[in-house]
């Protein structure tokens, strides 16, 4: 849809609210909640989703969702309503949970310029693929981590869908391990990323990194890594200019998964070191989730996290002799050779590997000619925000590799419990906020950059088709994506705010408590005089 009538449907919503947002009355009355949304007699949107088959992480059954003041309120067979409710019918349709995206940049200023994408127009590309929240990344300023904050909160003022933040560390004082405490017990933040590539940017070097494990070990804060060895590709990029090799396929011959492997090792045996769980954000090789299905089997906390890019592109798009065409596909760490995507697909399909992102970071073609001439210009990222949902049901679900509830726990539920707002996210369970999103097996869809909601004039996924369409998008207790017709308001989604310690620290004080005994040290010595 061409951006201008995209805005236009927006601004009618603003001045005439579709019937579904106006107040109507019904039977069900929910709970209170502690937020004081959703109790009884307080003038409330009202939807009735009847007849799907609800999906949940661990269960699926056929259902009836009664939806009150953003809340769901009931899960079962055969609601009864008075006509005024908005009624959807999902006959052999599924009914779940609103995707969840974990790893997101919108309005990301990176590498001389800025991500296309802003809070709004990325967030209404979300709904429209089913998508109901994610999680960006905060970007220190000049390294101050509450400078990046409060320039994440002005970002994301027009946002049309719940967020919430993690935080990278790009420097190391003080002030940054008071300002962690701070973000983490005041501001709702309980992940901190650290990039181990980028040099003479956002990179760390091992020092930082240690003492930024120890300090989210002691906050409850998950450590997340992107997990390129930073120096490494440095000289790969000297060597590929050496070599006259100044196109997009120098990107990926730079930066081979060699080195992901090896900074992926290296995050997790420091992570094990110091005792604290690690998730290492787009995987996107088999080096890397080798190391992390090690790990994983030998009992240590290590989350892996691929994005659809790596899950289904391969890499022959860099060697394309149009540069506008080739260029779409840089990202870091690079999209690989045929073989890795289907290696990490089955990772997902067997649990070694435990939810997908998209890592959406999107530039148009005019950023990405930046590097017309030079390939460690052009702006690194791709999109996959509207288009997660639907390709990995096509690729995963419609394959045979992933049932409808691993389909959930992968694109919702495991999110949800890594950053701990479980179940009031990544469920379709009395209680939880009413996020969903509902998916006709046998609906198909196309995706172009002619329709697509990013503001980018490319995509990485351009002519793809697929099975498995997501028709409706309720976000927040809204109907804001039904036929094809988007319905966003600004500023109607909420920062939602992450407690620390998630499931993911528990055990540590007793295995913290083991190492100690186990040390038998310091051992007492007698000192006898030297004659
Ligand atoms: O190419 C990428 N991945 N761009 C976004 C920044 C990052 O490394 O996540
Ligand atoms: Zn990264
Ligand atoms: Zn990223």
């Amino acid at each position: 849809m061409a951006l201008d009538a995209f805005f236009f449907i927006v601004s009618l919503f603003l001045l005439f609210p579709s019937p579904s947002a106006s107040e109507s009355t019904t039977q069900f009355c929910s709970a209170g909640r502690e937020n004081g949304v959703g109790s009884c007699g307080v003038s409330s949107t009202r939807i009735l989703i009847k007849g799907g088959t609800v999906v949940n992480a661990h269960h699926q059954e056929l259902a009836d969702v009664y939806v009150e003041n953003g809340i769901i309120v009931a899960v079962q067979p055969n609601i009864k309503v008075g006509d005024e409710v908005t009624v959807l019918d999902a006959t052999g349709k599924f009914v779940m949970p609103g995707g969840i995206d974990p790893h997101t940049h919108l309005a990301m200023e990176f590498m001389g310029t800025e991500t296309i994408d802003d809070f709004f127009s990325g967030q209404a590309a979300a709904l429209a693929g089913g998508t109901t929240m994610h999680i960006d990344f905060v970007i220190p300023v000049n390294g101050n981590l509450v400078a990046g904050f409060e320039a994440y909160e002005n970002k994301s003022r027009e946002s049309c869908m719940d967020y919430g933040f993690h935080m990278a560390i790009t420097k190391w004082d003080e002030g940054v391990s008071r300002d962690m405490e701070m973000l983490v017990k005041e501001k709702g933040i309980n992940s901190f990323k650290f990039f181990l590539a980028y040099k003479g940017s956002l990179m760390v070097t091992d020092d930082l990194l240690l003492e930024g494990l120890k300090r989210c070990k002691s906050l409850g804060a998950l450590a997340m890594v992107h997990a390129e060895n930073g120096d490494a590709v440095f000289e790969g990029q000297k060597r590929m200019i050496e070599l006259g090799i100044t196109g997009p396929e120098g990107h990926a011959l730079s930066r081979p998964p060699v080195l992901e492997g090896e900074a992926t090792a290296r995050a997790i045996r420091l992570a094990r070191f110091i005792n604290t769980p690690l998730y290492v954000v787009h995987v996107m090789s088999v080096d890397a989730m080798d190391e992390i299905a090690k790990a994983r089997k030998s009992g240590q906390k290590v989350i892996g996290e691929p994005v659809v890019s790596g899950l289904i592109l391969d890499d022959h798009w860099l060697w394309d002799p149009d540069f506008t065409i080739a260029s779409k596909y840089v990202m870091s760490p690079p999209i690989r050779p045929v073989g890795h995507g289907k290696a990490l697909q089955d990772a997902l399909s067997t649990g070694i590997l435990q939810l997908v992102g998209t890592d959406h970071c999107t530039f148009n073609s005019t950023q990405k000619a930046l590097g017309l001439d030079d390939f460690r210009k052009i702006p690194n990222g791709v999109n996959g925000l509207e288009e997660r949902m639907h390709l990995i049901w096509d690729t995963m679900v419609e394959s045979g590799q992933l049932s409808a509830t691993d389909y959930v726990r992968i694109t919702s539920t495991e999110c949800a419990r890594i950053f701990n707002i479980y179940p009031r996210k990544g469920a379709i369970l009395a209680g939880s906020d009413a996020d969903i999103i509902i998916l006709n097996p046998n609906s198909s869809y196309e995706i172009s950059s002619k329709s697509h909601h990013s503001r980018s004039d490319i995509n990485v996924y351009e002519g793809r088709r697929g099975k498995g369409k997501v028709e409706v998008t309720i976000a927040g207790g809204r109907i804001v994506w039904e036929n094809e017709e988007l319905k966003v308001v600004p500023r109607s989604g909420k920062y939602i705010e992450m407690p620390p310690f998630s499931y993911l620290f528990d055990g540590i004080e007793k295995s913290d408590a083991n190492y100690l005994s186990s040390l038998r040290a310091p051992v007492k010595r007698v000192r006898t005089e030297a004659t």
